[in-house]
């Protein structure tokens, strides 16, 4: 079975998407070695207006920092250094309808009726179902958000299979495995994204320990005092909720504590000791960008050499030469 997941280099990665996702990815590929594939989604990062030297800058530095997790195990490639990915992706979109992608509710909410949204915000699920597919993924573990562009994909690997051959896969979405699910400091009911409004909800996994220890310090908390304050509800109790989660998530307890003041100090040194050996390794590592590089060369080669006999079935079938 065929492991597979795409991350965008839309922003800095955060403590969120090390919790909630790359530290169970890490878990994946150390099981499956180099049958897992993790990819840099660096062309859907163009879907919305965009900072090309950011970009430059964005892409190696998560490339380093997926290796820095430890990821390594698995086939780790950008995906703009694979063509097949956006020749598959236009095959596709002559399988879809303007009417499915019109319905995407990502599209919806984030362009649609917006005259300078870009077309490729608008074609982004082929191109998602492009990566699926070329890999013959038969489970596509993604949160709640991606869910319809998954089942998208399945459509359109039904529907192409119907009309002009079974080349494709059909994948299913599956539940990825659990991770932490990481609240923002400042607004502990939306999730530490890699982009807020404001950075100083955010952890970012390169953020060094005194900037840490500042950020969950300020964090929100409320106005409730004695040891019977310190539980979670996460309705009525959000930030302390999410302070006790992120605390037990990086190998920590709230037992025993009595104030806010002693479970920020524990979240704080926690988080500091859970991110302080993925930074050291992140700083070796980009002392030494061409092995890094060399490390994504090797796995955009093999992923060419997976992708080529889907493309050259899909193309065959319908009706290129
Ligand atoms: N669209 C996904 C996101 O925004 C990233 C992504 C691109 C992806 N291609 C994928 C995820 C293929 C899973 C499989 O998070």
């Amino acid at each position: 079975m065929t492991n597979f997941s795409l991350l965008k280099p839309t922003g800095h990665l955060t403590l969120g998407n090390y919790l909630g996702a790359l530290r169970p990815m890490r878990e994946t590929a150390q099981r499956h070695g180099a049958d897992s594939y993790y990819g840099i989604a660096d062309l859907h990062a163009l879907t919305v207006p965009h900072d090309p030297a950011a970009l430059r800058e964005l892409v190696p530095e998560m490339a380093t920092l997926l290796l820095a997790v430890g990821l390594e195990p698995a086939t780790l490639f950008v995906q703009s250094h694979v063509p097949a990915h956006s020749e598959l992706s236009y095959l596709l979109e002559c399988v879809a309808s303007t009417g499915e992608l019109n319905r995407m509710i990502q599209f919806k909410e984030k362009g649609r009726g917006v005259p300078t949204t870009r077309a490729s915000l608008f074609t982004y699920p082929a191109l998602m179902a492009a990566d699926i597919l070329l890999y013959r993924a038969e489970k596509v573990p993604v949160g709640e958000d991606q869910r319809q562009h998954v089942e998208l994909a399945r459509d359109l690997a039904l529907r192409f299979n119907h009309t002009y051959g079974p080349v494709f896969t059909v994948p299913e979405i599956a539940t990825p495995p659990a991770g932490a699910r990481v609240m923002d400091l400042q607004d502990p009911t939306t999730k530490m994204g890699k982009s807020h409004a404001s950075g100083a909800g955010i952890v970012y996994l390169l953020d060094r320990p005194d900037v840490v220890r500042r950020k969950v310090a300020r964090a929100v908390t409320d106005s409730d005092t004695g040891p019977a304050a310190l539980r979670r509800d996460r309705e009525a109790k959000a930030g302390v909720t999410n302070l006790i989660d992120i605390l037990e998530a990086c190998g920590g307890t709230a037992e025993g504590l009595s104030t806010y003041g002693a479970l920020k100090a524990a979240v704080a040194d926690a988080v500091v000791a859970e991110l302080e050996p993925l930074q050291k390794r992140y700083d070796d590592l980009a002392r030494d960008p061409a092995a890094v590089t060399a490390v994504y060369a090797a796995g955009a080669e093999r992923c060419r050499a997976t992708t080529a006999p889907v493309l050259a079935a899909a193309r065959n079938a319908i009706g290129l030469g």
